[in-house]
């Protein structure tokens, strides 16, 4: 199970480390296949990486430049986040593909670089309220994934997060409504069988995971988890207080019995 911390630029340098302290104190509790990354802003990613070093946390950046060197104001390279311990980068985040107007073609860049570098990208996609209401989902999942895995080569190595993050069910800046698990288990399956019609299935199993983000707590993340092709969650609000976070994790490695916990992978 994937349980990934998105801070955004809510912390600043001093909580985001002692946030990963508090993290670091009771990930030693956590079973053995639960990999939880935390994606502090970039001048917190060096304390915050001491702060984890050691333990299994793991560290991901929110952003990064498509390019690894050279003559590029205020850019970030992947191959710093790697020196960094960086292990993956959230890209194409709805708010920056909003707020920065990053578009399908800069995230296609960047995921390339991110690759190229090592890191796991956590590609975000994920339709708006209008694209909802105008029964565009699908379109959208499509556009923005074919978009940004185009040429795009997944070897033996590589490894690729999908976060579905539908834009109205974002906890900040969303409409209040929470996505159901029926509709996040259909845009998974959305999800996997582009993944399939661009790498097939092989590839699917042994390189890919789907996560869901947007509004997860520690009262709905087992009806997410629990969903037989999702591997995990992209927290935001619920992830910025350390027992919170944990109470989020451990809802989802122990759900009320119910649903099946098949993560097979199952070729559909
Ligand atoms: P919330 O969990 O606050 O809805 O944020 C989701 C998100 O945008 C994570 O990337």
């Amino acid at each position: 199970m994937l349980a990934i911390a998105n801070w955004k630029m809510k912390l600043d340098v001093l909580q985001s480390v002692a946030l990963a302290q508090a993290m670091v104190k009771s990930a030693r509790h956590l079973p053995q296949g639960t990999e939880v990354v935390l994606c502090p802003t970039f001048l917190s990613l060096a304390h915050v990486a001491a702060a984890v070093k050691g333990s299994t946390l793991r560290l991901g950046a929110q952003d990064c430049f498509w390019e690894t060197q050279g003559a590029f104001t205020g850019e970030v390279s992947p191959a710093d986040l790697r020196q960094l311990d960086c292990q993956y980068v959230i890209l194409g985040h709805s708010e920056r593909r909003e707020h920065m107007q990053e578009t399908d073609g800069q995230v296609h860049r960047k995921l390339e670089a991110a690759l190229r570098t090592g890191l796991t990208p956590v590609l975000c996609i994920g339709e708006n309220y209008q694209e909802r209401s105008g029964s565009q989902k699908d379109y959208v999942l499509i556009r923005q994934l074919q978009a940004a895995l185009q040429g795009v080569t997944l070897g033996p190595d590589d490894r690729l997060v999908v976060a579905y993050e539908p834009v109205w069910a974002i906890s900040t800046g969303g409409t209040g409504i929470e996505a159901t698990p029926d509709e996040v288990q259909y845009a998974s399956e959305v999800i996997r069988h582009i993944i399939i019609d661009l790498y097939g299935a092989a590839v699917l199993q042994r390189s890919v995971q789907i996560v869901y983000g947007g509004s997860v707590n520690p009262s709905n993340v087992a009806s997410f988890t629990q969903l037989p092709t999702l591997h995990g969650v992209l927290v935001g609000s619920a992830s910025l207080d350390a027992a919170t976070f944990l109470a989020v994790i451990s809802a989802a490695l122990n759900p009320m019995p119910s649903r099946t916990t098949d993560r097979s992978n199952t070729v559909i």
